[in-house]
């Protein structure tokens, strides 16, 4: 097992980044100097120092931000909104919960997770005022209002993320979708979270683990910030369990995504990368271990699409 060799005052966020991190989030962990670890690790097919990966992953997802979303639906011919509604369905929120969406990119899980808390309120009044016999008219009305229990009954939405360009696209997705309550943007490093610990109930990251450098380090935080009896959820891409669609899927991946991105975003090699990430991701069972090594109990996953996708999930207890 490698060591660490040397240490060195050299950080591979950029200067800039490094100072807006800091100011757009106090509390923020990120220290200017990191340790070389001497290790090596992948960023897609190729090996990479362990250093070099989060500079080169923040590459990637600043170059894409603008066009992400277009080619989230053109990539995946809008199958990546059934799974992401699967995901919130399976969460299944209640109001009042606090969820930390980290890697949360343009904002598709939060605004999902907005929308389901709002029609479980909306359930919830409904059923209240059918339970009660001769309401008046004004009676209905006032438990409708808004001013009641709140649209969301205190519900909250903090995504996070590294890229402050993914970021940015999606506070500008939201706002323009008309979403603003309930909802905060946090840069931070999923290895590095900047809050406290015991924050939230639910944790949630969706297509981001499999680009951060130290999974388990980013599990260990997950753990860390959940409240005891908070859920960890997880959906990614994973192993596809039936032969001839995992050679159709290769087939996809390989010949059309990196097309399809150079046609779309004009950018070839970062969807080369993403399709090769997705390949050296751990599969089900092994990534299931990480997560109990984490500390998590009950933990299980879903395969969607034959193990396109998967779900993971797991509580702290
Ligand atoms: C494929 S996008 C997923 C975005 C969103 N969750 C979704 O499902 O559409 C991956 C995201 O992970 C973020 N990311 C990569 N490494 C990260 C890290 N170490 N900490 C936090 N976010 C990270 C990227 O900036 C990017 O926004």
């Amino acid at each position: 097992m490698a060591v660490p060799v040397r240490a060195v005052t050299r950080c591979w966020r950029p200067a800039a980044l490094c100072q807006w991190l800091r100011s757009g989030t106090p509390g923020c962990q990120f220290s200017q100097s990191t340790h070389s670890s001497g290790r090596d690790t992948h960023f897609g097919f190729q090996t990479v120092p362990e250093e070099e990966k989060g500079e080169k992953v923040y590459r990637v997802f600043e170059s894409v931000a603008q066009k992400y979303d277009i080619m989230n639906d053109s990539m995946s011919l809008g199958i990546h909104r059934l799974w992401k509604d699967w995901f919130i369905n399976h969460m299944n929120p209640t109001p009042g919960t606090q969820l930390l969406d980290v890697a949360g990119g343009t904002g598709d899980i939060a605004f999902r997770f907005i929308n389901y808390i709002r029609a479980q309120r909306e359930k919830l009044i409904r059923n209240q005022t059918k339970s009660q016999q001769n309401l008046s008219w004004s009676d209905i009305s006032r438990s409708y209002s808004h001013d009641q229990l709140g649209p969301l009954m205190g519900s909250q939405a903090v995504i996070c993320d590294i890229n402050k360009e993914m970021l940015k696209v999606g506070k500008d997705k939201l706002q323009r979708l008309g979403y603003s309550e309930g909802l905060s943007w946090v840069a931070g490093d999923a290895e590095e979270l900047p809050f406290a610990d015991d924050k939230f109930d639910v944790y949630t990251i969706a297509f981001g683990i499999r680009n951060v450098t130290h999974i388990d380090k980013a599990l260990e935080e997950a753990y860390r910030v959940l409240k005891p009896g908070g859920r960890f959820l997880c959906l990614e891409f994973s192993q596809v369990n039936n032969p001839l669609l995992a050679r159709l899927y290769d087939l996809y991946s390989f010949q059309v995504i990196p097309v399809l991105g150079e046609i779309i975003a004009g950018d070839w090699k970062s969807y080369q990368y993403l399709v090769e990430s997705i390949r050296r991701f751990p599969p089900q069972e092994e990534f299931k271990e990480m997560i109990e090594d984490a500390g998590f109990f009950k933990v299980n996953y879903h395969n969607l699409t034959s193990g396109v996708v998967a779900v993971h999930s797991g509580f702290k207890l």
